[in-house]
C-alpha cells in the first residue's frame, strides 16, 4: 500500500536545517496562549526526546521499507531526534508526522526541517492510514475530550461519539492518551515498536482497564516510570515512558521500571500479564496485605459526594445567602476534612435546607466514616468520623459499613478504621504501592486497602514501628 499524498493534503517543509527546540517552544507557546490547552499543547524535554530515541531498537528493524510516525507531532521533535542520532535508520526510513492544529503546522512550515518529513494535518484519531509503520514515537495528547469548559482537550460531541464508536479500549471517563496508545498499536507492522511518554495514570485507574488488557493482548509492555518532574512546572503530572513492542511472541509480557538520577532500573517483569493494574510492590506493602484478612471494600460500601456540577444545578441548593442556621446546614468539602477531625464551617459557600439533605445522597442522614483524597499533597489519607450527618461535595469518599457475612467477623470499630486510616502505616502502603501516580486514590484503590482486625492490627504496629 502507498501513501497517498493528495487525500491528506501533506506539508512538505523544505531546507535541511535542525531545530532549536528551547526557542521555538517558547515562541510557539506564546503564539498559542489562548488555544494551547484546549489541544493539550505541551512539548517535550530536549533530554527526554534524547531518552525515549535512545529507547529506538534499530537491530529489529530489517524491513527494506522502513516508515516512521509521530502523531500529534507539534515540531516534529522526535522525528529530528531521530534524523539526529539515528542516522543508519534514517538514510532508509520514511517519516511522517500528523499534527490537528493548523497554527502549529503553520510555525513548523517557516522552520526549516528535513523535507523528508511528511506532515499530515489531521485529527490523528480518525486519521485512515493506508500505510502500517515500523516505529511510532511521540508525546501525545493528554485530558479529558469533551465541549465543556470542564475540561481541557476541546472536542465536539460527534466528534466525540466517532472516538467511542471506533476505540475498543474506550471506558468510562477516557483520557485521550489512552486512544492514542490503541490507534498507534493498529498502526504498527507485526514486530513494529511504539515508544510514548504518557501519564501514568493508567497504571492503575479503572478507565483503563481495557488498554491494559489491549496493550497485554498485543505484544509486550515495558514501563519506565519517570515522576512526577518531567513537565514541570508547566504541568503536574506523573509519566511514564511506554516501550510497546508488537509481536504474538511477547503478548502478556510486562516490565515495570523506574527512572531516577539518569539511570533505569528494573522494579519487576511479569510473564503471565492480563492488564491487571501495574503497582510497586515493595517488601512493607507484601507483608501488610499478608497480615491483614480483610480489605476496605469488603467492609464499607464506598460512595462519593456529589461533584460540585450537580451541587450548582441541584434546585435545593443555595448559594452565599444569608441563612438561617437553624433551617440550614453548609455543604462541606475536602477543606472541612482533616485527620481525625471535620471543621463544620461554611467553607465552600453552598447550603441546603436541613429536610432537604436526603435529595443529595440518603446515606448523608447516617453517621459514617469520611474520608478526604489529598494524598499526593501531603502523603496522607486523611479519615473522620461523621456523626453530626452534614452533606458533603467534592472529592470526599464515605464510607458506610456493611451488613454482611465479613462485617461480623471483623471486630474494629469505627474508630479503629479511622485510627488506622489516618496512621502512617496507611500512608506509607499508599506511598509505596502508588507513588505519586495520580493526585488522589480512586475508589478501587480506596477498596483494596488491606483492613486489618484488631489483633492483626495490634500486630503490624509491633512488627513496623514506624
Ligand atoms: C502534548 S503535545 C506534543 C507535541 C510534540 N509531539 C512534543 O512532544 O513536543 C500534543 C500535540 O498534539 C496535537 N494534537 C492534539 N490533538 C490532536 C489530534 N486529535 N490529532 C493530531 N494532533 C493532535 C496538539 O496540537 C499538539 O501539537
Amino acid at each position: 500500500m502507498k501513501y497517498k499524498e493528495k487525500k491528506y493534503q501533506p506539508v512538505l517543509v523544505k531546507e535541511e536545517v535542525l531545530l532549536d527546540y528551547r526557542v521555538h517552544q517558547e515562541k510557539l507557546n506564546k503564539n498559542l496562549k489562548g488555544t494551547k490547552k484546549d489541544y493539550g499543547i505541551f512539548f517535550t524535554p530536549e533530554w527526554i526526546i534524547d531518552f525515549m530515541v535512545d529507547l529506538v531498537d534499530t537491530g529489529s528493524i530489517i524491513d527494506k521499507e522502513i516508515y516512521v510516525l509521530e502523531p500529534a507531532c507539534g515540531l516534529a521533535q522526535f522525528l529530528i531526534g531521530i534524523k539526529k542520532n539515528k542516522p543508519a535508520l534514517s538514510k532508509k526510513a520514511k517519516f511522517f508526522g500528523v499534527e490537528i492544529n493548523q497554527d502549529v503546522i503553520n510555525y513548523l512550515k517557516s522552520l526549516h526541517i528535513p523535507d523528508d518529513i511528511r506532515i499530515i494535518r489531521d485529527d490523528y484519531l480518525l486519521w485512515q492510514s493506508d500505510l502500517l509503520f515500523n516505529l511510532i514515537i511521540g508525546n501525545p495528547p493528554y485530558g479529558i475530550p469533551s465541549s465543556s469548559e470542564h475540561y481541557t482537550i476541546k472536542v465536539s460531541p460527534p466528534t466525540k461519539a466517532k472516538y467511542k464508536r471506533q476505540y475498543e479500549t474506550w471506558y468510562g471517563k477516557y483520557n485521550i492518551y489512552g486512544a492514542f496508545v490503541e490507534k498507534s498499536i493498529r498502526l504498527l507492522k507485526p514486530g513494529g515498536q511504539l515508544i510514548f511518554i504518557i501519564p501514568a495514570t493508567f497504571m492503575i485507574l479503572d478507565e483503563f482497564k481495557k488498554l491494559r488488557k489491549f496493550l497485554s493482548q498485543n505484544g509486550g509492555t515495558a514501563i519506565i516510570y519517570m515522576g512526577p518532574d518531567v513537565f514541570k512546572p508547566e504541568a503536574d503530572v506523573s509519566s511514564v515512558v511506554i516501550n510497546f513492542l508488537k509481536s504474538a511472541k511477547f503478548a502478556k509480557r510486562l516490565e515495570l521500571l523506574e527512572y531516577a538520577n539518569g539511570k533505569v532500573k528494573t522494579v519487576k517483569i511479569a510473564t503471565d500479564w492480563q492488564g491487571e493494574v501495574v503497582k510497586f510492590e515493595t517488601k512493607y506493602t507484601k507483608n501488610i496485605e499478608d497480615m491483614c484478612s480483610y480489605s476496605l471494600g469488603e467492609i464499607y460500601e464506598i460512595r462519593i459526594s456529589p461533584r460540585t456540577s450537580e451541587i450548582k444545578n441541584n434546585p435545593c441548593v443555595l448559594v452565599n445567602i444569608s441563612v438561617n442556621g437553624k433551617e440550614y446546614l453548609p455543604i462541606l468539602n475536602g477543606r472541612n476534612l482533616a485527620s481525625n477531625m471535620i471543621i463544620y464551617e461554611p467553607l465552600t459557600g453552598y447550603w441546603i435546607k436541613k429536610t432537604e439533605i436526603n435529595k443529595l445522597r440518603n446515606f448523608f442522614s447516617i453517621p459514617h466514616i469520611v474520608v478526604g483524597l489529598g494524598f499526593r499533597k501531603n502523603g496522607n489519607v486523611a479519615a473522620a468520623k461523621e456523626e453530626k450527618c452534614y452533606p458533603w461535595m467534592g472529592d470526599v469518599y464515605h464510607l458506610l459499613r456493611r451488613n454482611n457475612l465479613f462485617g461480623f467477623s471483623f471486630d474494629m470499630s469505627d474508630s479503629d478504621v479511622v485510627e488506622y486510616l489516618n496512621s502512617d502505616y496507611v500512608k506509607k502502603y499508599v506511598k509505596d504501592m502508588y507513588r505519586e501516580i495520580t493526585y488522589h486514590l480512586s475508589i478501587t484503590q480506596l477498596k483494596n486497602l488491606p483492613l486489618p482486625n484488631k489483633k492483626e492490627w495490634g500486630k503490624i504496629k509491633e512488627k513496623w514501628s514506624l
